[in-house]
């Protein structure tokens, strides 16, 4: 196994949190949210507090990358406003710990949350939240660029737009809000755009900045292959989610906005009288084993589907790749074991055959708030004891498995 699981000179193997799931203490449209378990994100896993701990247990990990969220409520209490020095000099601390550590950050600049004033002055509907990102961007990037090359603007604006929007899973709860969600991804693909230009001429110290967005990737199916409507539903998901998306952030000549493009991948939705058969959907685990879909806590596995979707956006945009964001999230550690290395096969296998894939991000680095379903999805490589008001961490098996990946990767490129 070994021998398959190298990876070329330079390969980021890292993990990926975002501020709203680990960091606690945030206000923005999630602070009064109370999830499916009656969980919220006041506190998290307080890594507002505790990022020097978990800086070492990334060390522990011996990852030497990590994608991580920088919290825009936090530094911009009003439109326009200078940025709040505390709270970026606790993220600039934050970053030099990690150099220390000897971990490459990927930065996130907008992780499904949003000043409480974005969110009052209509959120992403409104024009007006891309001058205010841009402004946000041109004060922030200029601070941190001695310190970050890799930067991610939006993480999966399908997935925030579509919630928001479309599945009522976010706030503003909306439902079938067709022209909204579309307009949502116009203007997140306009101030994509004019971020890449400020990042780009902010430089930076050491190299040049890498820019790209985070696209969620699902292949969408019918169960059963003659099933006509769900078909069509799962053709018009896909026409939705990836197509219409991947068109407004890479077509034409806006794909020169990007240096990179980052996947997260998760697996296959597939349809069964119009209903999604995943338990993300609302499926419940007993009916899906019935179905004999092989599944996490949240989606359809289906590891060939990441070599499948590497080549084709590596053959269509010719841009670099990461995948920024892979896990899964069950109580059997052997099965996220098996998951894990049937994922990094195939990513093994599209660079193999030519893919210029430069990271792997494991989705998460802890047990977190995962939204919708507030702390039930275990997806972290160190696991979290949320009963526990001292939120102990303790290392997994997975992120065991993971350090010897790391380590094995580590001796081919040192
Ligand atoms: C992705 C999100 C991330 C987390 C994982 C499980 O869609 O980017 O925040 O919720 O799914």
């Amino acid at each position: 196994m070994a021998g398959v699981l190298k990876f070329p000179d330079n390969f980021l193997l890292g993990t990926a949190t975002s501020p709203t799931q680990v960091e606690g203490h945030v206000v923005n449209e999630w602070t009064d949210y109370v999830a499916a378990d009656g969980g919220h994100c006041r506190m998290a896993c307080n890594h507002y507090h505790r990022y020097a701990e978990d800086v070492e247990w990334m060390a522990q990990l011996g990852v030497n990358a990590y994608r991580m969220g920088i919290e825009w409520s936090r530094l911009q209490s009003a439109p326009y406003a200078p940025l709040n020095q505390k709270e970026l000099e606790r993220y600039i601390d934050l970053l030099d710990q990690l150099k220390t550590a000897s971990i490459t950050p990927m930065v996130v600049l907008h992780h499904f949350s949003n000043p409480p004033w974005v969110t009052a002055g209509g959120g992403w509907l409104s024009p007006a939240a891309v001058p205010a990102f841009v402004d946000y961007t041109t004060k922030l990037v200029p601070t941190l660029k001695d310190r970050v090359w890799l930067w991610n603007t939006f993480n999966e604006p399908d997935t925030y737009a579509s919630l928001t929007y479309l599945l009522g899973g976010f706030p503003p709860f909306h439902k079938w809000h067709f022209m909204s969600y579309r307009k949502v991804i116009k203007h997140m693909a306009e101030a994509h755009m004019r971020a890449s230009r400020v990042i780009r001429s902010a430089g930076n110290g050491g190299r040049t900045p890498e820019i790209g967005i985070a696209k969620n990737w699902t292949f969408f199916g019918a169960f059963q292959k003659f099933a006509l409507w769900d078909q069509l539903l799962a053709g018009i998901s896909h026409h939705t989610f990836n197509r219409f998306v991947l068109k407004q952030f890479f077509g034409g000549r806006r794909r020169e906005a990007s240096t990179f493009l980052g996947v997260n991948y998760y697996g296959l939705a597939r349809f069964k009288n119009l209903q999604p058969t995943v338990p993300a959907g609302g499926a419940r685990p007993e009916q899906l084993a019935q179905l004999g879909v092989v599944c996490d806590d949240m989606f359809e596995r289906h590891p060939g589907g990441l070599g499948t979707v590497l080549r084709d956006f590596h053959r269509r945009y010719g841009l670099p790749l990461y995948v920024t964001e892979h896990g899964a999230a069950a109580a059997d550690e052997d099965f996220r074991i098996r998951d894990l290395t049937a994922h990094l096969r195939e990513l093994r296998g599209a660079i193999n055959d030519g893919v210029d894939a430069r990271g792997f991000f494991y989705w998460s680095l802890l047990d977190n708030f995962e939204w919708q379903f507030g702390y039930s999805k275990k997806f972290g490589l160190v696991s979290v004891d949320f009963s526990d008001g001292t939120l102990p961490r303790r290392m997994t098996r997975v992120g065991e498995f993971y350090r010897g990946i790391c380590r094995t990767a580590r001796e081919v490129t040192h």
